[in-house]
């Protein structure tokens, strides 16, 4: 299904940047390639600092090339730097904003409908939203007027609020594409479509069959140079909060009652909304948290992360899990694990399933079956299931049946083409509806508060190993524990 694009303008906001650089740029680039950018569609970069427009221009081939080393189909590219101008706004001109519409008003140059990306700090997403109103940029008549925030909408739920309340004294919700990256991704869309498309899963999706879920989304790197952000950060707000709860939200949702945004976020909010909020006076039981001492990855040594951060009294966490359940019919009583943490010894996304015990137990009991979806870096689908060893006496082994979602010969598109493309399209069924963004706040926020007020040394694990043992204390039962690998005996200690 292609959808159709309306002429438009992208006003890039944070231009000059590092994402605008590494994924703006290039992602639109090869929407210009694969022929997906309307005719006469314009991008307007716009920093605080004078840049010529020539010296633009190199800027952007520069940015083509370092992305597409080699592959770079130089007539698009051509094409591509033509639909392309900068404009400063620079800090201390107060007409900047109306310079800006005299410049836009010209609709032989600027298709009217405007889409305005802002890759700039969460701090100048209301003010830029309130130039442009003040102006008259946002009003829709008989144009669509767009704007895109980037992540995080929000430290917490009551900043996201204000964030809402600042955006929505001049934008309606249907204007605003909140990001959550990882929902450009291919292999989260997929999550959905799997489910729902297949006979074979969807009866068994629930908690007559399943014993437990566990979501992962582990890293081999540290925090790197970026000790300062994420040290006012941690994983449980970088990542839980928004990626791995929307994988929970894909992976638990009830079928939409159609493929449209609306359909499909409103299932998200319903199962987001339905999570029983973590007890925080028994949060032992539901949370872990943890950071990584010195170890060694890939056979290297490497510093821990207090080390990295010059400061030992940070309570910060580089690993987070929490037990999760969802108040509804389908998932009462099935305990969700998930997690996140950096320098762990292997680095995967991944949702894994395991089934309840077989009606039938042999010598003692068999393994349960699990059902794994990779996302990063395998994009596949795998079933343990229990098969007879050929021979004279009744015994079984576990076998896998294993497909890759992604073939060899698979176009790959980084999320950021593809969320661009749905921003132009009109679609924001994977972008995020506000009632998501502040579920997710409200489910982390007296963890985030906890952890931070709890001052005690935080259990520390050498980067490169498995999950700290010490997490067990999440898990409901005894024989549950985390998967640590997604190959076959991955369950196994
Ligand atoms: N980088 C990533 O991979 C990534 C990933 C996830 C989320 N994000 C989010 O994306 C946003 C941008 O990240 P980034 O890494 O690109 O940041 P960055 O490298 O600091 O870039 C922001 C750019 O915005 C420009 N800028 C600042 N205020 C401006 C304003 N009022 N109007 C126009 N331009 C302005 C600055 O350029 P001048 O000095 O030239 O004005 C700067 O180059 C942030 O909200 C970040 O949280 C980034």
């Amino acid at each position: 299904m292609t959808k159709k694009i309306d002429p438009c303008t992208l006003v890039l906001f944070g231009a000059t940047g590092n994402l605008a650089r590494v994924k703006l740029y290039p992602g639109l680039y090869r929407l210009d390639l694969l022929g997906r950018l309307p005719e006469n569609m314009k991008i307007m970069g716009v920093g605080r600092r004078p840049i010529d427009h020539e010296k633009w221009c190199e800027g952007i081939k520069d940015m083509v090339h370092k992305k597409f080393k080699g592959k770079v189909d130089e007539a698009v590219l051509a094409r591509f730097i033509a639909r392309n101008v900068y404009k400063a706004n620079e800090p201390d001109d107060a007409q900047a904003f109306d310079k800006m519409k005299d410049i836009l008003s010209d609709e032989s140059v600027y298709p009217q409908n405007f889409a305005y990306f802002l890759s700039v700090r969460p701090v100048d997403f209301g003010p830029i939203v309130e130039e442009l109103a003040k102006v008259g940029l946002t009003q829709e008549d008989k144009y669509w007027r767009r704007v895109v925030v980037e992540k995080p909408f929000g430290t917490d739920l009551p900043s996201a609020k204000a964030l809402q309340a600042s955006l929505t004294k001049n934008l309606d919700e249907h204007q605003i594409y909140r990001i959550d990256h990882y929902l450009g991704k291919s292999a989260l869309q997929n999550i959905l479509l799997q489910r729902f498309t297949n006979t074979i899963l969807e009866p068994l999706w629930n908690n007559e069959y399943i014993d437990h879920v566990q979501i992962t989304n582990t890293e081999k790197l540290g925090v790197g140079d970026r000790t300062e952000f994420y040290d006012s950060t941690g994983a449980l707000r970088d990542m839980i909060q928004s990626h791995v709860l929307q994988t929970l939200a894909l992976t638990t949702m009830e079928m939409p009652k159609d493929l449209t945004p609306d359909g499909i976020r409103e299932a998200k909010i319903d199962v987001l909304e339905q999570i029983r909020p973590i007890p925080v006076d028994e949060l032992e039981k539901h949370a872990f948290r943890a950071q990584y001492a010195a170890g060694e990855v890939a056979g290297e040594k490497v510093p821990g992360y207090l080390e990295e951060l010059g400061d030992d009294s940070s309570v910060v966490e580089t690993y987070a899990a929490l037990k999760l359940f969802i108040d509804n019919p389908r998932w009462k009583g099935v305990p969700f694990y998930i997690r996140t943490a950096k320098r762990l010894h292997e680095a995967d996304t991944r949702i894994a399933i395991r089934f309840k015990k077989a009606p039938m137990q042999i010598n003692g009991g068999q393994d349960q079956n699990w059902l794994v979806i990779g996302i990063q870096p395998r994009e596949c689908i795998k079933m343990e299931i229990q098969s007879k060893i050929p021979g004279l006496d009744i015994n079984t082994r576990t076998i896998e049946l294993d497909a890759d979602n992604r073939k060899s010969e698979d176009d790959t598109v980084d999320a950021y083409e593809a969320l661009l493309l749905n921003l132009m399209q009109g679609d924001n069924a994977n972008y995020l509806h506000i009632s998501e963004a502040e579920a997710q706040w409200r489910l982390v926020d007296p963890v985030v508060k906890a952890w931070a007020e709890d001052r005690k040394p935080v259990h520390q694990y050498p980067a490169g190993s498995q999950d700290p043992e010490a997490s067990k204390v999440i898990f409901e039962s005894e024989d549950q524990f985390w998967r640590y690998s997604i190959a076959l005996g991955g369950d196994k200690h």
